[in-house]
């Protein structure tokens, strides 16, 4: 068993020993935000097409009319992957909601930028202060680059790029609710800033490569974060997640990957084992040497064709950027049904979302993902539980529920949450944990959970802009779930995505 598996395991949410969190203690509550101290931050407010404008005394920003170039590129793909789009009073402080849903509003994620010969900014590492919409210099000059480049082993992705957001996850955030489990939800969490960030990219004019192979003492170096350095015993802090680099329309260059195999640690790593994991999926200085790729699912014979259904293709491509602006994670849903039409547009965009006008799939290793769907009430499909085929979009049916046995079932799955009680369909990402570690090392275990995040956003995106509701759910039974599926228990569920009428 390698230290991926073990800490999957360790995480489970069991019905017998979920009430056995100690609960939480608010007076330790971390802040989610880095703070910084800066005399000459970059301010990025201007350039905001919004109104009313946050970050300029609620005017419409001066520079709100400018071209996607230059400072005003830069504002919008940082404001569109993960700024602040809300702000609610709360004590003891207010609650700034971002571009990108966070488990439990906690934002693990944080974010710097590397500029390299880009317009309108110096050559150097800044990092992102959301909070003021502004960057942070930290490191002047053109060595920050090249140590992006040497950490992702030359890749053309990152050598031919101006713009590169390195994602970083702060653990302690969503550890201080989740305990062990954080770890899970800081993956997902990024994936859907991932997500975001692919697809801003996109509507900016610009073609996005987001990869998690790198180096990590490298990048971490670079970062000034470095957990490898702290003791083992000791929960490190931050770690480098992600790169997403911003490139000019045109083929990709050669070459460039996305996701590369790590070693597997041993599972008996000493707790706490989400350090354990990530600690184990840690890549060297020497590029390793690429796996083969998962084996595409045949598709499927018969089942239900769900690009027949002709969906409306225009939804969120039509204005994805007003979409991400808006976005909120539904609450409640209304016990009522979508249509099957609406159901396949929203696949569709997960899975192929240049087919939908909304740019190139960025996606890690999403090969190693399966994909199931719940139905409780979609009009023209079946209720009970199917499986997708990504590729051809197919519905393959795997258990016949009546429409009230699968909404009991989901509520229960989701911890007894009404989110999956009244959604219409349930999409619930999975994998065979033990042959993708066999594969890609212990470093699988975030890939697998990045490239869920990333389809999280695509299905929470494109629900929104149909006018449906979206939430991700990372707290399920993940026994109980495979239950559901047919899946043995050793497959891990990775991502749950409830999908409905907003109430
Ligand atoms: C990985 C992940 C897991 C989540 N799990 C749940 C959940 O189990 N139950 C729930 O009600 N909301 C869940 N959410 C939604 C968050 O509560 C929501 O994103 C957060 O409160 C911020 O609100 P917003 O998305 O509307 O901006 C999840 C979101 C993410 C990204």
């Amino acid at each position: 068993m390698s230290t991926a598996v073990a800490y999957h395991e360790a995480t489970k949410y069991r019905p017998a020993t979920l009430g056995e969190h100690p609960g939480l203690d608010w007076a330790r509550q971390p802040v989610p935000f880095k703070r910084y101290d800066c005399l000459d931050p970059i301010e990025l407010g201007a350039y905001l097409p919004i109104a009313p404008n946050p970050f300029t005394d609620g005017e419409v920003g001066a520079e709100a009319a400018s071209d996607a170039t230059g400072l005003a590129l830069i504002s919008r793909w940082l404001f569109f992957t993960h700024g602040v789009t809300a702000t609610i009073a709360a004590q003891p402080r207010p609650l700034h909601l971002r571009a990108a849903p966070s488990a439990g509003g906690l934002y693990p994620t944080e974010l710097y930028l590397v500029a390299h010969q880009a317009e309108r900014i110096a050559d150097g590492l800044y990092g992102y202060d959301p909070q003021r919409h502004r960057l942070i210099p930290l490191w002047p000059g053109a060595e920050a680059h090249a140590a992006v480049v040497e950490a992702g082993y030359g890749s053309a992705a990152l050598t031919g790029s101006d713009l590169c957001l390195i994602a970083t996850g702060v653990f302690e955030r969503s550890r201080w609710r989740y305990r062990e489990r954080g770890y899970r939800r800081v993956l997902l969490d990024t994936g859907h800033v991932l997500g975001n960030a692919a697809l801003a990219g996109h509507a900016l004019g610009r073609r996005v490569h987001v990869t998690s192979a790198f180096c990590d003492e490298l990048l971490e170096r670079l970062l000034r974060i470095d957990p490898a350095a702290s003791a083992e015993d000791e929960p490190s802090d931050e770690g480098a997640l992600a790169i997403a680099s911003l490139l000019r329309p045109g083929a990709s260059d050669r070459p460039h990957w996305t996701a590369l195999p790590s070693t597997t640690g041993s599972k008996d790593a000493a707790p706490p084992l989400a350090n354990a994991v990530h600690r184990a999926g840690r890549l060297p200085a020497q590029r390793p040497r690429p796996s083969p790729p998962a084996e595409a699912e045949p598709n499927a014979l018969g089942g239900d064709p769900l690009r027949d259904a002709e969906p409306e293709l225009a939804a969120l491509a039509g204005d994805p950027l007003a979409t991400i602006l808006t976005r909120r994670s539904t609450r409640r849903y209304r016990r009522d049904t979508i249509t099957r039409a609406q159901l396949a547009e929203v696949l569709l965009v997960a899975e192929d979302p240049a087919v939908a006008g909304c740019g190139p799939a960025s996606a890690l290793d999403r090969g190693r993902l399966s994909t199931f769907v719940a139905v409780a009430g979609v009009d023209g499909i079946a209720s009970g539980v199917h499986s997708l085929t990504p590729g051809s979009l197919t519905l393959r049916p795997v258990r016949r529920l009546d429409d009230a046995t699968a909404r009991n079932a989901c509520r229960f799955l989701c911890l007894g949450q009404d989110l999956g009680g009244d959604a219409a369909a349930v999409v619930v990402h999975t994998a065979d944990l033990g042959a993708a570690v066999a594969a890609m090392g212990d470093r699988a275990y975030r890939t697998l959970h990045l490239d869920a995040g990333i389809l999280g956003q695509r299905l929470n995106l494109a629900a929104l802009a149909l006018g449906l509701g979206a939430s991700g759910i990372g707290g399920f039974f993940d026994e109980q779930v495979t239950d559901l599926l047919g899946l043995p228990r050793k497959h891990a569920i990775v991502y749950v995505t409830t999908l409905g009428i907003p109430a």
